[in-house]
């Protein structure tokens, strides 16, 4: 299994936030991750990164225990492992996107076919422009980009058609769906959507702290 989540829970203050919490993803597996806003999505999507800690519970990514790892050694398993993709694109506006989609991979030292990464996310003509100069669907796709191209295990992407007109979304859904076939990745994606979620392998619906 690339994830394993057992039992996890979390509380901020005293309020319960996950009751018991467990999944797990197998490679090349595409998840929908649904659940009312609030309902704890970010949180668990953050727990996974290693962004945030749990009270109780075990996230092991490739066999490895998030609470037994330093913080060193946790940022070391994340930039290799996984990419992550948020809802607002987080892309660096000093950088070209040709930057931008290398940006990850270098930090682990991986070489990426720009080329051939850029036509699969149709960014072909805007390698050389900056990301003010792209609409929010092409922004998208660099950050799709970015996180896919050192190829990891592990995609998290929260809600990241959230800002998009539906066929840009439906476009940007069906594109991390068919990066995670491929790649042999495992894919978490956060959506509001049924109708998006439908279009994932299988789908967890967060409620009241558990999936139901
Ligand atoms: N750092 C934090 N401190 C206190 N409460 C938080 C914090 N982060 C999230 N929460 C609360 O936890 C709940 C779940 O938040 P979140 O995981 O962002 O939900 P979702 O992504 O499903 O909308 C919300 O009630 C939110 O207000
Ligand atoms: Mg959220």
């Amino acid at each position: 299994m690339v994830l394993t989540v057992t039992s996890v829970e979390k509380r901020f203050g005293k309020v319960s936030i996950l009751n018991g919490v467990s999944l797990t993803l197998a490679a090349g597996e595409a998840v929908a991750l649904t659940g009312e806003s609030g309902s704890g999505k970010s949180t668990l999507l953050h727990m996974i990164a290693g962004l945030e800690p749990m009270d109780a519970g075990e996230i092991t990514i490739n066999g490895k225990a998030l609470e037994n790892l330093r913080d060193a050694e946790r940022a070391t398993l994340r930039r290799e492992n996984i990419g992550i993709i948020f809802q607002q694109f987080n892309l660096i506006p000093s950088l070209t996107v040709a930057q931008n989609l290398s940006f990850q991979a270098r930090l682990t030292g991986r070489s990426v076919d720009i080329d051939a990464l850029a036509s699969s996310l149709g960014l072909t003509e805007h390698l050389a422009k900056y990301p003010e100069q792209l609409s929010g669907g092409q922004q998208q796709r660099v950050a799709i980009g970015r996180a896919v191209a050192a190829s990891p295990k592990l995609i998290l992407a929260d809600e990241p058609t959230g800002n998009l007109d539906e066929a840009t979304g439906d476009a940007v859904f069906d594109l991390l769906v068919t990066a995670a076939h491929d790649k042999g990745a495992a894919l978490l994606i956060v959506t509001h959507s049924n109708r998006l979620a439908s279009r994932a392998d299988r789908r967890l619906h967060l409620r009241h702290g558990h999936f139901q």
